[in-house]
């Protein structure tokens, strides 16, 4: 025997072709919160485990809680762990904000193992652990909140979850900047990652996928904040738009895919002679650097400048512009605001605008048209490569920013 061969058992472990395998089935608690088993795939999976990050505030811990009690209602057994809050405080958000989470069974503990054997002892098919970053485990001497401590805590997590078929969904706090230790080292660990964001300030909040092993991601699912918790919104489009004031100018109306879905959102621009100085470019919703780019093509390429005014953009209820698909339309709000000349109230633009000026075609487009027409939209500015209209919806063609401004600004 060859040293090649030691403590290889080759023909005891027999590799079976694809076709062979069977189909797991998957199985999905759904929560009957639509927006919520929207966005991880159709439901609660068992035996997986999900990571739901965001800003401290943002809303985290009341969702989750409103998760576990429809889970509760459903005859589900659930255990949610908070080290963040005491097992009084979850009780006095309860009561103000979520129903049926009478039955819930909450335990205030940050050692994992105690968690973990309380999981057991209750026969949690849900386990939520509020958050990552206050629990530490017996095998390591660090503090709770250390990289070290996360990490080894999320990999006892997810060992648990498989073994037992137990459903884990633990909290991790992120900070504005995005990667503290904490979730951003686990997201190779978990099955799904969800993100739930929005401006503090608004009443929206937006939960997203941006990994998941058991559907598709970049799903958005939006929800109101009430007296009564979240609710959901199954019409984003028309609640980011209700605010639009029509005529005014500096507005201009897109539609975003975000994940399968489009949602229509609003952008909006100001261009106001600066004061001294180098004029302020101030980006809210989209990367700055994007801004820069569309204001360079702009001036080069159209003709116009911006050059002695401030610049503010910004993009509704706080959703984010992850897509060039959008330039167009910031393009419009920004030629908008520097003629004092509104974008018509019924026309929506969509295309990616490169260096030379040229506006291109985007992926989605006949679905984005769809939802624009049920929303009563009657006219598209696009490339001319783009399809064709859909019922009730014109499209009219554009081949360069020149073409652009135009439609708007002349
Ligand atoms: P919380 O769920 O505690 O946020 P996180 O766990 O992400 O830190 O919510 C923050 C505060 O907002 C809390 O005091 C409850 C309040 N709140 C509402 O009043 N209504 C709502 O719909 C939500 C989600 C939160
Ligand atoms: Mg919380």
């Amino acid at each position: 025997m060859g040293a090649r061969s030691v403590g290889r058992k080759v023909g005891t472990v027999v590799p079976q072709p694809l076709a062979d395998v069977e189909r797991a089935k998957l199985v999905r608690w759904t929560t009957g919160i639509p927006e919520f088993d929207f966005v991880i795939g159709g439901g609660v999976v068992p035996g997986s485990m999900a990571l739901i990050g965001g800003e401290p505030g943002i809303g985290k811990s009341t969702l989750l809680l409103q998760a576990a009690a429809r889970l509760r209602a459903a005859g589900r057994h659930v255990l949610y762990a908070s080290g963040e809050e005491s097992p009084e405080q979850l009780r006095l958000r309860a009561d103000r904000l979520v129903e049926d989470a009478g039955p819930v069974l909450v335990l205030g503990e940050t050692r994992l193992e105690a968690i973990l054997e309380a999981a057991r002892a209750s026969k949690a098919e849900l386990l939520v652990l509020d958050s990552i970053q206050t629990v530490y485990t017996d095998s390591l001497e660090s503090a709770p909140g250390s990289v070290g401590q996360v990490r080894e805590c999320a990999a006892h997590l997810m060992r648990y979850a498989k073994e037992s078929g137990t459903a884990v969904f633990v909290v991790g706090h992120v900070t504005k900047g995005g990667t503290i230790a904490g979730p951003k080292t686990l997201e190779h660990i978990v099955d799904t990652v969800l993100y739930f964001e929005g401006e503090s300030s608004l009443d929206y909040r937006l939960l997203r996928a941006t990994k998941n092993r058991f559907g598709s991601v970049d799903e958005l699912g939006v929800f109101s904040m009430t007296e009564r918790g979240l609710s959901a919104v199954p019409n984003p489009s028309a609640v980011f738009l209700a605010a639009r004031s029509e005529g005014t100018s500096g507005s201009a109306v897109t539609a975003l895919m975000e994940g399968t879905r489009p949602v229509l959102v609003e952008v909006q621009a100001l261009a106001a002679p600066s004061g001294y100085g180098t004029p302020q470019r101030v980006a809210t919703g989209l990367d700055p650097r994007r801004l820069a780019v569309l204001l360079a093509v702009l001036e080069r390429r159209g003709g116009t400048s911006f050059a002695q005014l401030d610049v503010f953009v910004q993009v509704t209820a706080g959703v984010k512009l992850r897509e060039p698909g959008a330039d167009l339309a910031v393009a419009a709000a920004l030629l908008s605001s520097l003629s004092n000349k509104p974008t018509p109230a019924d026309a929506l633009f969509l295309g990616e605008i490169g260096l030379g000026g040229e506006v291109r075609p985007i992926g989605g487009f006949e679905r984005r048209l769809i939802e624009a027409s049920r929303l009563g939209f009657r006219r598209a500015f696009a490339s001319p490569r783009q399809g064709s209209d859909v019922q009730g919806l014109r499209h009219v063609p554009l081949a360069h920013v020149d073409d652009l401004v135009r439609a708007i600004a002349a």
